[in-house]
């Protein structure tokens, strides 16, 4: 191995940057809730931008209002990055350590000069957290040129599309639709995140490198009944949406067998205690590590849902919004950044992902890999999500020092 050996991160520059950017969150909400179309989200990302350049970085905003800190060199560009929205009620750590491990590593290639002759970025992805109109990685999407415009004209609850989401945050939908990076721009995607589950802390150790990232095929279910009286209407004789959605809920927690199914999200109109359900809609995602698992999904729900709503003189309609399918990361990456961490000293695992991540966007653009950290007591998307400072720190060091490996043909 050429390369030279990564300099080590400093824990309490990361701390800081930790506890600073929990300060960007909702006060009104539990835990942290920084949502990539609300104001902490703006405000958040607008202090990550200015990390970035006290850290070195020239700092761009591109279209899908992806903030992305460059280190000139030659090309094609080392890539790493993550995102800094969380979801309703979340932890200070998904997403967050891999910008901020992206950001103390820039500093340690401009303070020690040991850093790569390739061009370096660091990424903060505009929402990678599924958003109110239904879809996630929107920054990593555009990146990786597969946001389409009928992903645009997604509405959330109120009725906005996420094109008009965007432009309020200051984005601009159609730009974003043309602002895929191109194969050979970049040489690299390496990505630091927390396991969000139990497996490293079991096994007690420090790093894993990922193997793979789940697909995740989402739909929206709508089911529409007849509004009436609770009180008068005999049971018989209702056409209850919300029972129908309920028994196609039971039917989707059975379809999972293989892989992993939830419904995280119900919506019964008009919503009163004294009207018989009228419409209700579901929010269910499948993940697993086999496209064809997840293809098959589509026709067992279909039917499941079709049938729950058919007993009950209702009807449904199933829109299958996003699907992104299993990634797997290169074995050269994984060797690499195995070999990164042996060199570094540490014990390492190999770990499927079952979480989605922007890199699964990323990967159609260049070899990519994935280094996890661990989760105390496996949790996460939760307040009670954390990760000790040092732990982080391990991470960036790994990232760093799988950067200059990757550099040095
Ligand atoms: C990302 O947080 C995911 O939903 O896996
Ligand atoms: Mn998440
Ligand atoms: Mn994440």
């Amino acid at each position: 191995m050429n390369a030279p050996l990564a300099p080590a991160p400093q824990p309490a520059r990361i701390q800081a940057d930790l506890d600073t950017l929990a300060e960007f969150r909702d006060p009104e909400k539990p835990g942290w809730t920084r949502r990539a179309f609300g104001e902490y989200g703006v405000a958040g990302r607008k202090w990550i931008a200015e990390r970035m350049r006290d850290a070195g970085l020239d700092v761009r905003t591109d279209p899908a209002g992806n903030i992305i800190g460059t280190l000139p060199g030659e090309g094609p560009a080392l890539v790493t990055g993550s995102h800094t929205d969380t979801v309703e009620s979340g932890g200070r750590f998904d997403g967050i350590i891999g910008v901020l491990a992206g950001i103390e590593v820039a500093r340690l290639f401009t303070e020690s000069g040991v850093r790569p002759r390739h061009e370096f970025r660091v990424v903060d992805f505009f929402n990678e957290e599924p958003n109110p109109y239904g879809l996630s990685c929107v920054g990593s999407r555009a990146i990786g040129g597969v946001l389409t415009p009928e992903q645009l004209d997604l509405t959330d609850p109120d009725g906005e599309t996420l094109r008009d989401g965007l432009t309020r945050v200051g984005a601009d939908p159609d730009g974003a639709l043309r602002c895929a990076w191109s194969a050979d721009e970049v040489l690299a995607y390496v990505e630091l995140h927390i396991e969000q589950g139990p497996l490293l802390e079991r096994h007690g150790v420090p790093l894993a490198v990922v193997t793979a990232i789940a697909g995740i095929h989402r739909a929206v279910i709508t089911v529409d009944g007849q509004a009436d009286h609770a009180g008068t209407t005999p049971m018989d004789l209702r056409h209850d949406a919300l029972c129908a959605a309920a028994e196609t809920v039971t039917a989707i927690e059975r379809l999972a067998a293989g892989g992993v199914a939830t419904v995280g999200r119900i919506e019964s109109q008009p919503g009163a205690a004294n009207v018989v359900p009228e419409r209700a809609r579901l929010w269910v995602e499948f993940r697993g590590p086999d496209a064809g698992w997840l293809d098959a999904r589509h026709a067992l729900l279909e039917s499941a849902a079709a049938e729950a709503a058919r007993t009950r003189g209702c009807t449904v309609t199933v829109e299958w919004v996003s699907a992104v399918a299993p990634v797997p990361v290169p074995d050269r990456m994984q060797d690499t950044i195995a070999a990164a961490i042996d060199r570094l000293g540490h014990r390492q695992e190999r770990m499927f992902s079952g979480a989605g991540h922007d890199a699964a966007h990323i990967a159609p653009l260049a070899p990519m890999g994935m280094i996890f950290v661990p989760s105390r007591d496996g949790r996460s998307h939760c307040p009670e999500e954390f990760t000790e400072t040092g732990q982080v720190a391990t991470g960036a060091h790994a990232l760093a020092q799988t950067l200059l490996d990757l550099d040095t043909p």
